[in-house]
């Protein structure tokens, strides 16, 4: 049960460092959420950032009711998405990834579907609610790239200009205003691989359920650490909360790094709210004076995932 709230950089710092040594050499699992990709510019839903601008995403019961929703969708993502594909990792993303390199961090669990923490070059990144640089098929169920996706929607939109229509405020999930007309004229494309099913996001949406075999390894990845940090994730969202849950019940201690409340906070050992570039890249940069986890001890080694990583769905 958390005591105190830590706002003090000096002291996060020690903290985290101290909660990963005592974990060990790959022991901690990384819970993340849209609080690691405010630095880069992506809003958030339930921080500052994401009340500026409220959004209120698309449920998949809309988006597969009708072919005026996935019309509206796809205009206004179609403008949205090159917001999400410019953006670049910030230093947050960055440490992470060092943390994984250097042998400290087993697995991040991500709830963002921005793809930064991959492009910062972390490996053994877990999309829990997907990612958008993938579209699936609703019919055959192809995976294919939402590049060659964009290149199709540009040629079928040749009247739609895509840096004149829209405002410059983007939501988190990639969605932006734009006017009616902009959408009515708007030319969805299908599948190109089974030639007719509704291509939707490869990602989780509201009212969808994340696949079980992706929750069971996300599941497996918690009960097998000795430490859960939660970074940038206000823990409304169930699909994420039920790990800090499951840390709790199997006493495996819990450092929460969000500036804000969030739902994990009773379940807290440790609560630093401070802003998490400037917290991981200190604490990263502490990590690796103290020399890798590989030259400290163990290393991964017997950790090496003998489940593989899920497969998407
Ligand atoms: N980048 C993305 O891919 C993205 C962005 C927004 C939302 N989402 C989706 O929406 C859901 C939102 O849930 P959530 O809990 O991740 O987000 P959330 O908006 O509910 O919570 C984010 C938290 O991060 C804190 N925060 C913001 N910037 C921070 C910073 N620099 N340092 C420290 N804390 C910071 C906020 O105060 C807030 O408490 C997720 O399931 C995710 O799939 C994705
Ligand atoms: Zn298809």
């Amino acid at each position: 049960m958390v005591t105190e709230v830590i706002d003090d950089l000096d002291d996060g710092v020690n903290r985290l460092v101290e909660a990963m040594t005592a974990a060990g050499p790959g022991r901690t699992v990384a819970l993340g959420g849209a609080g690691m990709s405010t630095e880069s510019g992506i809003p958030d839903y339930r921080g500052p950032t994401g009340r500026a601008n409220p959004a209120t995403p698309m449920t998949v019961q809309d988006f597969l009711g009708s072919d005026q929703a996935r019309q509206r969708y796809w205009a206004r993502s179609f403008i949205g998405w090159r917001r999400i594909a410019s953006a670049r990792p910030n230093r947050g993303h960055f440490a992470v990834a060092q943390l994984e390199r250097g042998g400290w961090l087993d697995h991040v669990i991500t709830q963002n579907v921005d793809g930064l923490h991959q492009q910062a070059g972390a490996e053994r990144v877990e999309e829990l609610h997907g990612g958008l640089n993938r579209v699936i098929c609703m019919s055959c169920r192809t995976v294919s790239p939402r590049d060659a996706l964009d290149r199709r929607l540009q040629a079928a939109n040749l009247h739609i200009s895509p840096g004149s229509v829209a405002d410059d405020v983007i939501k988190p999930d990639g969605d932006v205003d734009i006017d009616d007309g902009v959408i009515d004229s708007f030319q969805v494309v299908d599948c190109a691989a089974c030639g007719s099913g509704p291509l939707k996001p490869d990602v989780i949406f509201f009212g969808e359920n994340v696949p079980p075999e992706r929750v069971s390894f996300c599941y497996s990845l918690v009960e097998r650490s000795k430490l859960l940090v939660v970074l940038g994730s206000s823990l409304t969202v169930a699909s994420g909360f039920r790990f800090v849950r499951r840390a709790a019940d199997r006493g495996i201690p819990i450092v929460i790094a969000n500036q804000g409340p969030t739902r994990g906070d009773p379940y807290a050992t440790t609560k630093i709210e401070l802003p998490l570039g400037q917290l991981l890249e200190a604490a990263g940069a502490e990590l690796a004076d103290a020399g890798d986890a590989e030259r400290l001890g163990s290393g991964r080694g017997g950790l090496e995932c003998s489940l593989g990583t899920v497969g998407r769905a």
